[in-house]
């Protein structure tokens, strides 16, 4: 997937709206992509009103003039973020900037596009609504996805107070996904990997505290920091993610045995893959698959294999066909697969599998699950069900403590019981969820879960959760890169991916929130 919005290069495609298009050109609903004073410009209709904004999504680059226009927001096609036609704002991850907005004139029955309206990226957009003016301290656990889009979402909210972020990762936050993907390939320089520029959270009086939290006192309302004194609060948000599944075989715990969750990580497997002949990934999980797949990418003399208990790989996720369909994607670029195997040992220069065969091995990258953390949280008392259960407002059972992420099970409107998820996209918002229900906003964390994943050119889509689908219909053909494959579930659609058929995701998503009960 193309990153950064590489206007500039590309010619500018669509009328030159500074010069006007008739209004009856758009109908109410209808989008057009144009351009003013050399920038790409989306033009909509919304009753009889008109709007102009930026057509480039600020994530990586979406075209949103193929995306969906939902009351005065739109879609971005790729990864479903969310901005407002009146001003441009990034209303949900995992956009964080808001496009610029454009003034528009009306000339008799001309409507023009006249000038551009930058915007700070955290200037408020809630000013004083949920504003609880009591409230003068609120901590985050965890600076990563949802962590870090709680801070910016406070600071959005207008809140003046002290805004502190805890995390034992000292380059935290940075864009997680992309570091089994482009930037593992070798596609994507170091400065897209921040999820912020230096100087950003100084400016916003984000304080960022390096160092481990050890302890949450629900009590005295304090955070125990490794080598601080204690941290107070008012109200905490926990966002502390989740940790790779360590194996524990003979060898296991050799140099050339690397885990991939955070840049260090990344950084450490490229630096492997410089020196290595043969590597094998133990787990065809998502980010096994794309270490695989990044791994043939960056050197495609690297010898690639993959091993993995299950028949066919992501089958129970995605189904038959998806499966198939990776496998031989990944077969087509070097990849072997070693399946119903599972690692026995780990040598220096070879790992063992279930059958006996040892595969030559000078880098091994391990993927075979996560598992959220939940020591801070189940040692503070609240309560743990597989994740730190929260309520409709992400709140947990302690009030005044909310969780957000990977950790957190809340109940979701889409599915019959809660759920937990490791989505990225999900995170975010539910960090800006938590971040407005600290203010007293009492806003119920109902989006349709969505996440992405990317092998070599291809990027699968997967919007809504089905656990266990009754059953799996499949439209189009996955080997043509052009199919949906529907999860039913009580004869509801409880889950579609999708491959290249982006406007279809963005359908079944806003189909599903009209569903849920709050929206009747
Ligand atoms: C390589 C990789 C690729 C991925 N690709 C995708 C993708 O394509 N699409 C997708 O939807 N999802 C993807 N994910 C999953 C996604 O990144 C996670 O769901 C998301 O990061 C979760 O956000 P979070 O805020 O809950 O946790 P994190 O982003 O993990 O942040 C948690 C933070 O808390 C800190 N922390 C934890 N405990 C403590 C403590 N006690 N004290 C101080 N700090 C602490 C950690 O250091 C970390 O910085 C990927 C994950 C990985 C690892
Ligand atoms: S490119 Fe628009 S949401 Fe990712």
């Amino acid at each position: 997937m193309a990153s950064g919005s590489g206007e500039g290069e590309k010619k500018l495609e669509g009328p030159d709206l500074t010069t006007g298009v008739t209004a009856d050109t758009l109908a109410d609903g209808d989008k057009l992509l144009g351009h003013a004073k050399g920038e790409q410009v989306l033009l909509a209709r919304v009753g009889d009103d008109f709007f102009a904004i930026g057509a480039t999504c600020t994530h990586y680059g979406g075209p949103l003039a193929e995306g969906a226009l939902v009351g005065d927001t739109v879609r971005c096609p790729w990864h479903h973020a969310c901005f407002s036609l009146r001003n441009g704002e990034a209303l949900r991850a995992p956009a964080l900037n808001p496009v610029a907005c454009w003034r528009v004139e009306r000339r008799a029955d001309r409507i023009a596009v006249v000038e551009k309206v930058e915007r700070d990226p955290l200037s408020p957009s809630y000013p004083d609504q949920y504003r609880d003016a009591a409230l003068s301290k609120v901590v985050i656990v965890g600076g990563g996805a949802a962590g870090s889009a709680a801070a910016e979402m406070l600071r959005r909210c207008g809140f003046r107070g002290d805004v502190t972020v805890v995390d034992d990762d000292d380059g935290a936050p940075y864009d997680r996904p992309n570091l089994s993907k482009d930037y593992l390939a070798g596609n994507a320089p170091e400065e897209w990997i921040p999820i912020r520029p230096p100087g950003f959270y100084d400016q916003y009086r984000v304080v960022f505290v390096r160092g481990r939290a050890t302890r949450i006192d629900p009590r005295l309302r304090v955070v125990h920091v490794e080598g601080r004194q204690p941290i107070p609060y008012e109200a905490l948000i926990l966002a502390t993610g989740a940790e790779p599944v360590r194996l524990t075989i003979p060898g296991a715990d050799q140099p050339q045995v690397h885990y991939l969750r955070t840049l260090r990580d990344s950084r450490s497997i490229i630096d492997a893959a410089g020196r290595a002949t043969n590597a094998v990934v133990i787990g065809a999980s998502f980010i096994g698959l794309e270490v695989a797949a990044s791994l043939r990418t960056r050197n495609s003399k690297l010898s690639v294999h993959v091993l993995a208990p299950e028949a066919l790989p992501l089958e129970r996720v995605m189904g038959r066909d998806l499966g198939q369909f990776i496998k031989s994607l990944h077969e087509e670029h070097g990849v072997v697969f070693h399946l119903q195997q599972t690692a026995t040992r780990i040598d220096r220069d070879a790992v063992t599998l279930s059958n006996g065969e040892r595969l030559a091995a000078d880098l091994v990258v391990v993927g075979v699950g996560v598992r959220p953390r939940l020591q801070l949280a189940e040692d503070a008392g609240l309560r743990i069900e597989n994740g730190v259960v929260v309520d409709e407002y992400l709140q947990t059972s302690v009030p005044g403590i909310y969780a957000a992420g990977d950790i957190a099970r809340w109940p979701d409107p889409h599915s019959p019981k809660p759920i937990r998820v490791e989505h990225w996209v999900v995170a975010q918002r539910q960090g800006q969820t938590a971040a407005r229900n600290v203010l007293g906003a009492r806003e119920h964390f109902d989006q349709v879960p969505f996440f992405w994943s990317a092998h070599y050119d291809v990027s699968i889509n997967y919007v809504g959760h089905a656990e266990k689908p009754d059953r799996v219909e499949v439209d189009g053909d996955a080997e043509k890169r052009d199919v949906a494959v529907r999860f039913i579930s009580r004869e509801n659609t409880a889950a579609l991916a999708t491959i290249f058929r982006d406007a279809e995701s963005l359908e079944q998503e806003i189909e599903m929130e009209r569903a849920t009960p709050d929206n009747q």
